[in-house]
């Protein structure tokens, strides 16, 4: 590793798994908000609570996050010496970092028809979708720890 950027490296691959850490918990606690949510009928201080509880998630930790995630992470990407583009993990853990960029994307359109009280999928639904990320996180830290190929 050569240059600023190198230098720099060990800081920003912090930040990096801090923000990615503080991402992953919402991604991983959203849809469990939207289980018990799918719930509370329409109209309760229950379901009002809940949405609440999912747009302070969304916005105050989800969005920069993610955000901070993707910046760091390009920085790392960018830093000379750390990823040989003719390998396939980093390739693959983009893939994998681009399906949870998708599932963000979903939950945030499932908080607004939940706040709207539209929301039309069932706590089996979320229960689901709830595995999700967990598959990417395993994915994700093997390909990057291991990198297998
Ligand atoms: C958003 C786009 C992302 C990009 C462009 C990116 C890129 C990178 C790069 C280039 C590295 C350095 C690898 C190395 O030093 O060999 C790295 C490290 C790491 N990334 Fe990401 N990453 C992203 C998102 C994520 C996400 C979503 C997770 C977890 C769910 C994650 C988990 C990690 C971990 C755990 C490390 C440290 C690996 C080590 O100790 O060497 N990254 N990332």
């Amino acid at each position: 590793m050569t240059g600023w950027l190198g230098a720099v490296y060990p800081w920003i691959k912090s930040l990096h798994i801090i923000s990615m850490v503080a991402w992953m918990a919402g991604l991983l606690y959203l849809p469990r908000l939207y289980v018990y949510h799918a719930m509370a009928p329409v109209g309760s201080d229950r379901s009002a609570t809940f949405k609440v509880m999912e747009g302070r998630l969304l916005r105050a930790i989800m969005n920069p996050t993610m955000v901070a995630t993707w910046f760091f992470g390009l920085v790392l990407a960018a830093t000379p010496g750390v990823v040989d583009w003719r390998t396939g993990w980093i390739w693959a853990k983009l893939a994998l970092v681009g399906g949870l960029t998708l599932f963000h994307g979903l939950l945030a359109r499932w908080r607004i028809a939940f706040a709207a009280d539209h929301n039309t999928h069932s706590t089996r639904f979320f229960r689901g979708v709830n595995e999700l990320p967990t598959l990417a996180l395993i994915g994700i830290v093997l390909l990057v720890v291991v990198k297998p190929f």
